[in-house]
């Protein structure tokens, strides 16, 4: 394996519009994270993945693009995406963006023309079929295939009276790969980026590029909403990595960069190879969404409902069954949520009782993992889940499309458990700045309302204490990257210790030196005597070290 630059990066995920609102109209925009530039050079990240911000009417915050080539008003103007980019390098810290190229907007010129005629030459763009009739005569989509926002993944145009295909929502419609023009115009789009210089792309919903062209029913049993949720039918198909050796020959290849791409649930570690092996045409690493999902974060209403236990023998299984599978074959990225997800200080810490020492023990596991960490803003103060009460404080589009479903099934009060464990809003809240109103976020009215802990829970309230769960992150992050223990934590062997014991995450790295990660990952102290670990205690999260860890007690030891 050749050794790159970004091995050895520290990543950090940016949310643009809750960062920070640097002109206080409720949303958070590049200046403001411009002025946060010194912020994230302190805390130590080298590598920064901003969501989208191009020209977007926003119906998927942005996932739906209009203009590939500009930057959306909400977030500022071109000159500030360079300016960014800019003084981000003068510190040391690449920016790599987001790229959305399995779907536009519904307002991209090429979809504008593309439902204008069946003959438009841009009509292929796209995926378009007949409708088709039921036994009363009505009109039903192609096929019953799901769409991940709910209901069909049609949608139905009455101009030219066929439907146009699409995963997400309604004003998504999804590309057409085998067109070589519009694939074409997007390789042609990403060199535009790279060259103004962006280091690198997450790669947005890569797994979904091919689709099943014969488009026949799945025989999988109908969800609630009449639909099969085959996610096979357009997910890690193999005319995928075609399409994925070309972008690489033509692009990828030529440009000393990072790429991320996003498979998401349904892959496994060995579909993963066929992304991001060392010896595949694809991308340098791939994000699973295994742990994330494990604990009921999405969408199982039976387990959103009483407390949540973590069952830890379980996470340490799935995330094993990944790094045990990736290497020696291929990098892995490391995060524990990102604006898809629920915040990991609610799904997996105790924010009640151990705020700070679970949100460090959190930051201390991921930290010492092989790979590259990616950090999701405002996990370095142990951000938390939503409170809110009312369901219209919650602003996703898949939450309103939940919604029309939900309320037929389901009480107020077990929707509101239900949002306030699983959606995406969790992570979209405004970023706590300080004490001041919404956060310091802004001194407008924020887009999306924060969540009522901001007093207490704020970078200020942590930034100059070392022990806080600021403090450990940074503390972390400069070991990762810049110390003697660098070789072995980016580079080192791997091993998971005690995978059984339901209270212990620990686990071995082996390299220039001889480290143990041992984190107690639970309320109730927790004797590891049997362990015989003894040694040099490189970073702890408490003041005191003995055989008995004290709750959510973390420790990184140099046997
Ligand atoms: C994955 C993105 O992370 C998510 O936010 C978005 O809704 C879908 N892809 C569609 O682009």
């Amino acid at each position: 394996m050749e050794k790159k630059w970004w091995q050895t990066s520290v990543g950090y995920q940016i949310y643009p519009r809750s960062f920070y609102d640097s002109n206080n109209d409720g949303v958070g925009d590049l200046r403001g994270i411009i002025q946060k530039l010194d912020y994230l050079d302190d805390l130590g990240v080298n590598l920064l993945w901003i969501c989208p911000f191009y020209k977007s009417p926003m119906d998927d915050n942005g996932y739906d693009v209009s203009d590939y080539y500009s930057v959306d008003p909400l977030f500022g103007t071109f000159e500030d995406a360079k300016e960014l980019i800019t003084q981000a390098k003068a510190k040391g810290i690449r920016v790599i963006l987001d790229l959305v190229m399995n779907q536009t907007s519904d307002e991209h010129p090429w979809f504008v023309e593309s439902r204008q005629s069946k003959d438009n030459p841009k009509r292929d763009f796209y995926i378009w079929q007949d409708p088709k009739f039921n036994e009363l005569g009505e009109r039903i989509p192609p096929n019953n295939w799901a769409s991940f926002f709910g209901g069909s993944c049609w949608n139905f145009d009455e101009h030219t009276n066929q439907y146009y295909m699409k995963i997400f929502s309604n004003k998504m419609p999804d590309l057409n790969w085998e067109n070589e023009e519009m694939r074409k115009a997007m390789y042609e789009m990403t060199r535009f980026w790279l060259e103004l210089g962006v280091d690198g792309f997450r790669i947005d919903a890569i797994a979904h590029l091919a689709k099943d062209l014969s488009f026949e029913d799945s025989t999988m049993e109908l969800n609630d909403d009449g639909v099969a949720p085959d996610w096979k039918k357009y997910s890690n198909r193999p005319r995928l990595f075609d399409y994925l050796a070309e972008f690489h020959d033509e692009v990828l290849s030529k440009y000393d960069i990072v790429t991320v791409g996003e498979v998401g649930g349904g892959a496994d570690v060995d579909d993963a190879k066929n992304y991001a092996a060392y010896s595949t045409k694809g991308f340098n690493m791939v994000f699973n969404f295994d742990h994330c999902w494990y604990n009921g974060a999405w969408d199982d209403f039976g387990r959103t409902q009483g407390k949540l236990e973590v069952d830890v023998v379980g996470l340490k299984k799935r995330m094993n069954h990944w790094i045990e599978g990736s290497l020696p074959h291929m990098w892995m990225p490391h995060y524990w949520l990102n604006h898809d997800h629920p915040r990991v200080m609610s799904q997996y810490g105790d924010p009640e009782h151990f705020h700070r020492e679970s949100g460090s023990m959190l930051g201390m596991i991921l930290l010492a993992l092989p790979g590259t960490p990616f950090i999701y803003n405002g996990e370095e103060i142990g951000m938390t889940n939503v409170d809110y009460e009312d369901v219209n404080d919650f602003r996703d589009v898949w939450v309103k499309n939940f919604m029309e479903e939900a309320v037929k099934r389901h009480p107020y009060e077990q929707i509101m458990n239900h949002l306030r464990r699983t959606s995406r809003d969790n992570a979209r809240t405004p970023m706590q700045w300080n004490s001041e109103p919404h956060g310091g976020f802004t001194q407008g009215v924020p887009h999306q309302k924060s969540v009522s802990n901001y007093p207490t829970i704020n970078v200020a309230s942590q930034q100059q204490d070392p022990m806080s769960i600021f403090g450990r992150y940074k503390a972390m992050i400069h070991l990762r990257k810049d110390s003697e223990y660098t070789q072995t934590l980016v580079y080192g062997s791997f091993e998971m210790l005690e995978p059984l014991d339901p209270q212990l995450y620990a686990y071995k790295r082996v390299g220039d030196k001889n480290l143990v990660l041992i984190a107690n990952f639970s309320q109730e102290k927790k004797d590891i005597s049997h362990m015989n670990l003894s040694g040099k205690v490189v970073i702890n999260n408490y003041d005191t070290y003995s055989n008995v860890l004290l709750p959510y007690q973390a420790v990184l030891i140099e046997l």
